[in-house]
């Protein structure tokens, strides 16, 4: 039974970076999922200015979505979880974190602008992982790049082959559908009349069908036909080892928005997104997903999702084993057993109260304050997965306290704020009662601000320092060695591990060929043992 179920389990999340289209795609998949019935159920919540995942008083007042929720939906009897990922311009590390708790990501490219920073930020995550990635290059209907200097892109820029799964005919006004190479089909697409809220209407015929000449026009045909050739005559073989190693990404043309390409798409998908398989666990452990015992860590933690309750909800992805509600579980960390009362999944923004769910769903956690990020919770005694790290921010600033009354609520909120994950918190040695805080993107100073005055009551003003690199570093005695070697900043972290900062990519450079005996790491991994 439990082997079944987590068999129909796929949980991918979508990386890519702001306007490729990922809302608008999403928005796709769950009417094809019959989550939503509509198009522009997903858009109008953002027109209205609350996204899908509409928490937090900040997100309104700025419009955008600053938090990170799961969607679920049903499509081809498989059960789909789809973690969703911040749109917005500046993203926190939330994303990285989130990516840590996907088998699949699905990078969405606008064809008229290749890869983008922030997609590379994502895909590096992926990497470190050796998270499969399958490619979806969007917007079609729109003047296009040619696509294969977009295959080059994508194999120069992020040092993944590329596989073409379907291939595109034309673009922006000539756009007709695509060729499914592994089928051997050409599907042609009409606009439908409606726009976009109806699926389009696929005919299909094979390559070498002459009535492709009339149906695509000679100069298409003759094209896609020489274009075809091309790709297979590079005989590359298609090796899904290889894709689930991470090395080779299959790639998929369409346009969301008139919902070309899409069907095929989560069609293909379905056989590609793995379901859940073995996590890693200290010690050498493999965790299977059908062993019977229950098994999870909480990759997020998210506060105030409901500003009348001031509680905190920790999201847990399932590794093993059947979850439910109620359950008593060994909290690793705590080195106690716990009570996983009041667990809820998340549809946009509708909770429900989970009754039984199983590896590979994400369940979110009631929690008292239990619950910090990389915490694993487990039946049958104690385990724990291996950590999931802390990324290195992007951006720094030092807080200082406007009313000095108030430094008790400061270091409560700056504390919990980083347990949750928002900002992370260092400290440079001689200046303690000012401290220094790391962010992914800038936004989350503003964040930082807001949740300290209006949550915690600290009014705090902050100070942008020049860094932009953090480096934690091995086989180095403190910092005041970090600082007689000429290291431009030298903090510690929240568990007193030194950290080197740097301003630019030289800076970081200079530091490392100078200390050759020192190892610069650009991740932390969280101290999740007890
Ligand atoms: P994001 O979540 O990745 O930030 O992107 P989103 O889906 O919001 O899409 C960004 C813009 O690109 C939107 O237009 C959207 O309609 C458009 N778009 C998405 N997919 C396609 C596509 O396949 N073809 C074309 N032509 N456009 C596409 P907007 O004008 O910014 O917003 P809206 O007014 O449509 O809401």
């Amino acid at each position: 039974m439990t082997q079944t179920e987590f068999e129909r389990r796929r949980t991918f999340a979508i990386i890519s970076h702001p306007d490729a289209g990922k809302t608008t795609l999403t928005e796709k998949l769950l009417l094809y999922g019959g989550a939503i019935h509509a198009a522009g159920a997903v858009k109008s919540r953002k027109a209205k200015r609350s996204a899908v995942s509409d928490w937090m008083a900040l997100e309104k007042q700025r419009g955008i979505s600053v938090t990170t929720s799961v969607l679920q939906f049903e499509y081809d009897d498989v059960h789909w979880n789809l973690l969703d990922t911040p749109g917005h311009n500046d993203f926190s590390e939330d994303t990285y974190r989130t990516l840590m708790a996907a088998d699949c990501g699905v990078m969405i490219l606008d064809a008229a602008k290749g890869v983008e920073p922030q997609t590379r930020k994502l895909f590096h995550v992926c990497r470190l992982r050796h998270t499969p990635v399958v490619t979806f290059i969007n917007k079609m209907d729109r003047p296009a790049r040619d696509a294969f200097g977009l295959m080059s892109q994508v194999e120069e820029v992020l040092g993944i082959n590329t596989f073409p799964f379907t291939w595109p005919i034309g673009s922006g006004d000539l756009f007709q559908g695509v060729y499914d190479r592994i089928h051997k089909l050409v599907i042609r697409f009409e606009r439908s009349a409606e726009g976009q809220s109806k699926r389009a209407e696929m005919k299909v015929t094979g390559l070498d069908d002459p009535e492709l000449d009339s149906l695509l026009g000679e100069e298409a045909a003759t094209t896609l036909r020489e274009e075809v050739d091309l790709l297979d005559g590079a005989g590359e073989e298609w090796d899904e080892q290889r894709f689930l190693a991470g090395e080779i990404t299959p790639v998929f043309f369409g346009s969301a928005l008139t919902n070309f390409g899409v069907e095929p798409f989560l069609h293909s998908f379905k056989g590609l997104c793995p379901p859940p398989g073995p996590r890693q666990a200290a010690g050498e452990v493999s965790v299977n997903p059908a062993d019977d015992r229950f098994t999870a860590f909480v990759f997020k933690v998210q506060a105030n999702m409901d500003p009348s309750h001031r509680d905190r909800i920790a999201f847990a992805r399932i590794c093993s084993g059947r979850f439910e509600g109620g359950m008593r579980v060994h909290h690793y960390r705590l080195g106690k057993a716990v009570r996983l009362n009041r667990a809820e999944q998340f549809f946009a923004q509708e909770r429900e109260s989970v009754l039984e769910a199983y590896a590979g769903d994400i369940v979110g956690l009631y929690d008292p304050g239990l619950f910090r990020i990389g915490d694993t919770l487990s039946t049958e005694g104690p385990m724990s997965f291996d950590a999931v790290p802390r990324f290195s921010p992007e951006h720094f600033a030092r807080l200082q306290l406007l009313d000095p009354l108030k430094r008790k609520q400061l270091q409560k909120g700056i504390r919990e704020l980083s347990e949750e994950g928002t900002v992370q918190l260092f400290t440079e040695p001689g200046r303690e009662k000012d401290p220094v805080c790391g962010v992914v993107g800038r936004l989350q100073f503003d964040v930082l601000i807001f949740r300290l005055e209006h949550e915690y009551g600290a009014k705090v003003s902050f100070d942008i320092l020049p860094y932009h690199h953090a480096r934690w570093v091995d086989g180095v005695g403190g910092c005041d060695e970090l600082k007689a070697r000429r290291i431009p900043m030298a903090v510690e972290d929240r568990d007193n591990r030194p950290v080197a900062l740097f301003r630019d990519e030289w800076e970081l450079h200079r530091a490392a060929r100078d200390n050759q005996g020192w190892t610069f790491h650009e991740t932390a991994p969280i101290v999740a043992a007890a």
